[in-house]
C-alpha cells in the first residue's frame, strides 16, 4: 500500500533520507536504509574534496537548526567506494553539486553506474569570481546544468530547488524545460543567523546558515504546491516533515514523495518507520489504497 514508482524507480514507501543528514559513508547510509527509510540520499559531494566550514556548524534554534557546513565532502571518488557497500535492494540517489554545468556532469558520469538517480544541489555558489547568489537563484543557468548532465547519464535526474528566489515556479520551469525527470522542493530557507549575547559574536563560522526544520513546513508546502500546477514532472517534498500528518499535507500539496532530514536529528531514525505506520493507519482508516490517489489533492 505504501509502495511508489519515482521515476520508474520502484520503492517499498515514499520517505527518503535528505541530504546532507547522515553524510556519505555506507554505514550511516545503510543504517538509514536499515531503519526503513524508502530511499537514501548521499550528503551532496563535488568532483574534489571539500573540508568545508570549521565548527561551529551546525546549531538548534526555536522550531528548527541553523547549519552551514559549506557542503564539506571527501570528492567523488571516495563517495563511490562506499556506495559500493551500501545494500542492493535500497534506492540510492546521490547527491551532487558542482561550480560549473561542466564539473556537475563529471561527477555525474562517474557515480552513474552506483545509484538510481541523481539529485542536482543547485544551491551552490555560482561559479563566477565575487558572485555570492548560488545557481539554483538564475533560472539560465539552472537550465544549463540540467541540460549538461541529463546528456551525460541515462539515469533519471532530479533538480533541487531553493526556496531562496522570488519566483520559485520560474526556476522550476526552467529545470523542466532542460528535461530533468523530476523535482526536489526545498532546500534549506534563509539564509539566518544567531548571535551570542555573551560575547555579542555570531555563532555560526560562516555568520550565516540555511534554516531546516518544523519553522520551514508551511514555505517548503506552499513551494510545492505553486510548482505543481505549473510543471508535469514528478516532486518531491521536503522541509520540516516530522510526523506522518506532515507528510500527508506535502502529498496534498502535490508531491509523490517526501523526503526527511532534521526529523532524523530530532527524533533518530524511528522516523522513518513511525511516518510510514501512521500512513498506513491514515490509509486504512480514509479508504485509500495507493499513495498517487492523493497526490495534489488540494488542488481539486
Ligand atoms: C545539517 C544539514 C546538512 C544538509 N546538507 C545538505 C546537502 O549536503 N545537500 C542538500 O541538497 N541539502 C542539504 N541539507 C538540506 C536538507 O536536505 C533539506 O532540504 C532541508 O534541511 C529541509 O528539510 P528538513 O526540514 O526535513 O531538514 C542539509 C540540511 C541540514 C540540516
Amino acid at each position: 500500500m505504501l509502495e511508489v514508482e519515482f521515476c520508474n524507480v520502484k520503492m517499498k514507501n515514499p520517505t527518503m533520507l535528505a541530504a546532507g543528514i547522515m553524510g556519505n559513508t555506507s554505514s550511516s547510509l545503510n543504517w538509514a536504509a536499515k531503519s526503513g527509510a524508502g530511499a537514501v540520499i548521499t550528503k551532496s559531494f563535488s568532483q574534489k574534496p571539500n573540508k568545508g566550514y570549521p565548527n561551529p556548524t551546525t546549531l538548534e534554534v526555536n522550531g528548527g537548526i541553523i547549519n552551514a557546513i559549506g557542503l564539506s565532502n571527501p570528492g567523488v571518488e571516495a563517495v563511490c567506494m562506499e556506495l559500493e557497500k551500501i545494500q542492493p535492494e535500497i534506492p540510492k540517489i546521490a547527491s551532487i553539486y558542482g561550480a560549473s554545468p561542466v564539473e556537475f556532469s563529471a561527477v555525474a558520469a562517474k557515480v552513474e553506474p552506483l545509484v538510481d538517480m541523481i539529485e542536482l544541489n543547485v544551491s551552490c555558489p555560482h561559479a563566477k569570481e565575487g558572485c555570492g547568489a548560488s545557481i539554483g537563484q538564475d533560472p539560465q543557468l539552472t537550465y544549463q546544468v540540467v541540460k549538461a548532465v541529463k546528456k551525460t547519464v541515462n539515469i533519471p535526474v532530479i533538480a533541487k530547488l531553493t526556496p531562496n528566489v522570488t519566483d520559485i515556479v520560474e526556476i522550476a520551469l526552467s529545470a523542466e524545460k532542460a528535461k530533468c525527470d523530476g523535482l526536489t522542493l526545498i532546500n534549506s530557507v534563509g539564509p539566518g543567523m544567531c548571535i551570542d549575547i555573551k560575547t555579542a559574536r555570531p555563532i555560526l563560522s560562516n555568520k550565516f546558515g540555511g534554516i531546516s526544520g518544523p519553522s520551514i513546513k508551511p514555505i517548503a508546502v506552499k513551494n510545492v504546491f505553486e510548482v505543481y500546477e505549473a510543471v508535469k514532472v514528478p516532486l518531491i517534498g521536503v522541509g520540516g516533515i516530522m510526523n506522518y500528518k506532515d507528510a500527508v499535507e506535502f502529498f496534498y500539496a502535490g508531491a509523490k514523495c517526501i523526503q526527511i532530514g532534521t526529523a532524523v536529528m530530532f527524533k533518530g531514525m524511528s522516523v522513518f518507520n513511525n511516518v510510514c505506520k501512521g500512513l498506513k493507519k491514515f490509509m486504512q482508516n480514509n479508504d485509500i489504497e495507493s499513495i498517487e490517489e492523493i497526490v495534489g489533492k488540494a488542488h481539486d
